[in-house]
């Protein structure tokens, strides 16, 4: 009998690989998410992608906020446990609208740990994000290094029968080599990759990029990029690691150890699509670090997890996804 993973947000960017890695290793995926950023479309090609396992994907519309729904879905089946990677995550929106933010995602959360709890559900992988190492002093950024926001997860830690692993991302790029799902943000993106992406199809002008005068080789900020699906296998080694009766609450940095420039990671993108990328060199953005990356050490040992893929393969694979997809999920130009 195949074991039944409840995974939140699973017709997102990450949570879409993260289910396809899932049934081809042979667990049962059920997924919720409200399609608020994401679309159905990315359910049916994981579907394809996953050839005989594919029906062992179930999807259902549901907001985490309407717990009626949720407690109807845990009574009528049983999840080994929850992988959540529902949420809103545009930060410019968020400081616009924090309301609809706490709302969204810490109601969100707490509805869902109501019901796993009333369910005798309480493993659970969460998505946390490199980002609450804010600006580090000392890089590689350990699983110890201080940071600079507190997670309420961490104090769900003092009941011992739940098991929890919080994955701190990096910054997930790439897209199946398939080319059939990846990245699709609604709006103006705000993160690199899917800027120079969307360059490079034509659907804008050129990219700017934010600050030249980092103590940086080229001046430009750096960041260790992971492709999204060794992030996605990242998961299902933090799902075996749960059978570890050792396990309370544990913390590990899914990144590839490596940092990259924007201009590293520019050249590399018009290696691989052949495309110019035209550049607007402008003022830091408010908020970012100068230099961000991993140490891996942790999730190698204790999870048995590397990351495999490197900037060729972030690049060919983005490529790839755009060139086959120009307007993501979209037939079209909206
Ligand atoms: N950058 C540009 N131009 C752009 C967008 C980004 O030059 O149009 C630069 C940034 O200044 C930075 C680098 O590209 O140096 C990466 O920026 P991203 O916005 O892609 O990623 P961040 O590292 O700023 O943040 C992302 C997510 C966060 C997450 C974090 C984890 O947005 O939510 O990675 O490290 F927490």
């Amino acid at each position: 009998m195949s074991r039944s993973i409840l995974v939140t947000g699973g017709a997102g960017y990450i949570g879409s690989h993260t289910v396809l890695q899932l049934l081809l290793g042979g667990y049962k995926a059920v997924v919720v998410d409200k399609l608020d950023n994401s679309s159905e479309i990315a359910i049916k090609r994981v579907q394809e992608l996953a050839g005989e396992h594919g029906s062992n994907l179930t999807f259902h519309e549901i907001d985490l906020r309407d717990k009626p729904a949720l407690e109807k879905l845990f009574a009528s089946e049983k999840f080994e446990a929850v992988i959540h990677v529902a949420g809103l995550k545009a930060v410019g929106e968020s400081v616009k609208k924090p309301l609809l933010y706490y709302d969204n995602n810490l109601i969100g959360m707490i509805v869902l740990l109501e019901v796993m709890a009333a369910h005798g559900c309480k493993k659970l992988v969460f998505s946390s994000s490199a980002t609450v190492y804010g600006w580090p002093k000392v890089v590689p950024c350990t699983e110890e290094s201080p940071i600079s926001a507190t997670n309420p997860y961490g104090r769900t830690k003092s009941d011992s029968t739940w098991k929890i692993i919080l994955l701190r991302y990096f910054n997930p790029v790439g897209a199946h080599p398939s080319g059939h799902i990846g990245e699709d943000p609604r709006g103006i993106p705000n993160n690199l990759i899917p800027f120079i992406q969307q360059v490079a199809v034509g659907r804008r002008p050129a990219l700017t990029v934010y600050g030249t005068d980092y103590k940086t080789t080229d001046g430009t900020g750096v960041r260790d990029y992971i492709h999204v699906v060794d992030l996605a296998d990242g998961h299902i080694a933090a799902l075996k690691k749960l059978a570890d009766p050792s396990v309370g609450c544990e913390v590990y940095n899914l990144g590839s150890g490596k940092g990259t420039s924007v201009l590293e990671m520019v050249a590399a993108f018009e290696k691989a699509s052949g495309k110019k990328i035209p550049l607007v060199m402008a003022d830091r953005r408010p908020g970012d670090a100068e230099i961000v990356y991993a140490e891996t050490e942790k999730a190698e040992r204790e999870l048995n997890w590397k990351a495999k893929y490197g900037i060729q393969e972030f690049c060919r694979d983005q490529w790839n996804w755009a060139s086959k997809n120009p307007y993501g999920y979209e037939p079209q130009a909206p």
